[in-house]
């Protein structure tokens, strides 16, 4: 019998979810946008967010006057269904030997950090850097599983991390990587 007193957080696995969709329609409290250093949009997945936030997120935007690669900054989310937008700017893959693998994970860390400041709950992910940024989309995976599953082994007010995935191939990398990582299937 479980102590229903003990307030332990479900484990990783619990609160991760693989799915794959358009980010801009997820009702979750924060999706995370792949921008780029200038947080002025851009194409892909940023682009699509502008699009589906309208002209309001954009303002916001200027006045963060940019964002360094690795780190992340808040926004609300407008016309989107998520009320928050997280800015995160991924590194462009020139190799492996410039330092990409660890940005790549300061931008996982720093989007969760932000939102546990916030108090945010559930939160929605794409592939950061895997699409214009060139990453290879099986290392990027591995970075954002690792991540996330150490984030929410320290953190309990986190209830729901989403993968977005915007084709099969992409679901299927980030399915391997939960099994490989944490251990089992995770669908939505
Ligand atoms: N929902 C979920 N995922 C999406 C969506 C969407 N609507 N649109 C694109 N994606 C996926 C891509 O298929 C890819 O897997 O997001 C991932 C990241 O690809 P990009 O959007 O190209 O982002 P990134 O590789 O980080 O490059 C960022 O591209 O759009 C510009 O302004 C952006 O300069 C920045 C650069």
């Amino acid at each position: 019998m479980e102590n229903s007193q003990s307030q332990t957080p479900s484990p990783a696995l619990n609160r991760i979810a693989v799915i794959e969709g358009d980010i801009t329609r997820q009702r979750v409290d924060a999706i995370v946008n792949a921008a780029n250093s200038s947080l002025l949009g851009g194409g892909g997945v940023d682009g699509a967010i502008h699009r589906a936030a309208g002209p309001q997120l954009l303002e916001e935007c200027r006045q963060l006057k940019g964002c360094r690669t690795g780190e992340a900054k808040i926004t609300q989310g407008y016309k989107l269904p998520a009320k928050w937008v997280i800015h995160t700017v991924g590194p462009v893959w020139q190799g492996g030997f410039r330092n990409e693998d660890e940005l790549l994970a300061q931008c996982y860390r720093n989007s969760l950090a932000l939102a546990e400041l916030h108090g945010i709950q559930t939160i929605a992910f794409p592939a950061i850097s895997t699409g214009a940024f060139m990453f290879p989309i099986q290392r990027a995976t591995a970075i954002a599983v690792t991540e996330v599953k150490q984030f929410l082994e320290k953190n309990t007010s986190l209830e729901k991390v989403i993968f977005v995935c915007f084709s099969s191939e992409l679901l299927n990398c980030y399915l391997q990587a939960v099994r490989e990582i944490i251990g089992a299937n995770s669908g939505e």
